[in-house]
């Protein structure tokens, strides 16, 4: 699809990292500064906005007392700005397509024929513990990890996700609302006793990093946004670790 400059559409989908500012990619930092808008998440850190000056920013995550937008609403707002504008940029918190619903997004653009950019951002998954010093994998200790939900959908018919994990270190987004039925569930497949921690805010200034273990963490003072990391590699970590720690 052709756009208002008679020049081929694209809209860039792109990475914000986990929240740091300076988390974010080069090229993300490219096309922010030739965006004409910016349709932005709540993970996605306001700070990086300002590589979009003349940009205008558009919010659609959530916000105490105002109305939530919904996938579709979000799908029909980059519809409306994708053909108005010549640059537009989608930025989502850590990398767009984990957990992004960033994949939903290009298939909408692509059915009106608009071409999509993807850009890389640094997922909470994997950049929160490495910002904290902790190996997902660790030679002989974790050999794979596994990144997953805490919280399906729930208008789902039937459940994906199992918590029947081989992978050694297992990484749960979006579980911090569910922590205890979460690990009430991989407790059927692992042992109590197995290391857990919590990182809350990770790259911020508020950030903090609860330690215990699978079967007492959910008992723990956490609030979001938070990553839960399971496996021998928090072990590794208390002991490469000088943060504060908390118990
Ligand atoms: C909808 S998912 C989006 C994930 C994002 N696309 C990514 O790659 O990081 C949101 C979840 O990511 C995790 N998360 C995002 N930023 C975080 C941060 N700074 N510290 C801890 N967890 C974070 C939390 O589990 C949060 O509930």
């Amino acid at each position: 699809m052709i756009n208002k400059a008679g020049e081929e559409m694209v809209v860039y989908l792109v990475g914000a990292g986990p929240g740091d500012p300076e988390l974010i990619t080069l090229k993300a930092i490219k096309v922010l500064e030739k965006a004409d808008v910016v349709i932005y998440d709540r993970l996605a850190n306001e700070e990086i906005l300002k590589h979009a000056p003349q940009a205008k920013l558009i919010y659609v995550g959530k916000k105490a007392g105002e109305h939530y937008k919904s996938q579709d609403e979000i799908n029909q707002i980059l519809l409306n700005e994708a053909k108005n504008n010549d640059v537009v940029v989608r930025l989502k918190g850590g990398d767009p397509f984990v957990f992004g619903r960033g994949g939903e997004e290009v298939l909408t653009l692509k059915q009106e024929n608009i071409d999509i950019e993807t850009i890389p951002g640094v997922t909470s998954s994997i950049g929160v513990p490495t910002t904290v010093g902790l190996p997902v994998t660790h030679r002989g200790v974790a050999t794979s990890f596994t990144v997953v939900t805490g919280h399906e959908d729930p208008t789902k018919t039937e459940k994906q996700v199992k918590w029947d994990y081989t992978a050694d270190t297992i990484i749960v987004l979006m579980g911090i609302g569910q922590i205890k039925e979460n690990t009430e569930e991989m407790m059927k497949y692992r042992d109590p006793k197995t290391p857990a921690c919590v990182i809350e805010s990770g790259t911020l200034p508020d950030e903090r990093i609860v330690m215990g273990t699978l079967g007492d963490i959910a008992q723990k003072d956490i609030k979001s946004p938070a990553i839960l990391i399971v496996g021998n590699v928090v072990d590794v970590f208390k002991e490469m670790t000088s943060k504060k720690l908390v118990y």
